[in-house]
């Protein structure tokens, strides 16, 4: 099952959600070189891109919430912190495999897709409203 960017994710941010889109992207790649081939070389190819456009990604969201003085930015930056960990994982198990094995495709799914749903809906969707409600005050 690939990643899907569903109207639920949009948080009404521009930047991340267009990052999101790229993000969800990377993923789908990953899980596609997973299907069309066992080779390792490749799936451990897609999921550098993944890991840099995540770094990128994340990066970026944390500065924006340096930026706009987010109060719940250490919290989101150890999500994220998280999230980074279970890639490297991710990276590990890869290495340790022949090719990509269902169970790796099976935490994909869980680590990755269901995180990153879970993780927009909630902590990426206050950062944007928190940004939204600060710029309406500051119009006033
Ligand atoms: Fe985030």
């Amino acid at each position: 099952m690939y990643a899907e960017f569903h109207d639920n994710l949009i948080t009404g941010n521009e930047m991340i959600d267009s990052q999101h889109r790229e993000l969800i992207q990377k993923i789908n790649d990953l899980l596609k070189s997973c299907e069309k081939s066992n080779d390792k070389a490749v799936a451990v190819k897609t999921l550098d891109f993944l890991m840099d456009y995540t770094e990128y990604h994340f990066n970026a969201e944390e500065q924006l919430q340096k930026d706009i003085g987010y109060p719940g930015y250490a919290k989101h930056k150890a999500q994220h912190d998280l999230f980074r960990q279970s890639i490297g994982e991710l990276h590990e198990m890869l290495e340790e495999e022949e090719g990509p094995s269902p169970a790796f495709v099976k935490r994909v799914q869980d680590k990755v897709i269901e995180w990153l749903y879970v993780h927009i809906q909630g902590f990426d969707r206050s950062v944007a409203e928190y940004k939204f409600m600060r710029e309406s005050n500051e119009r006033l």
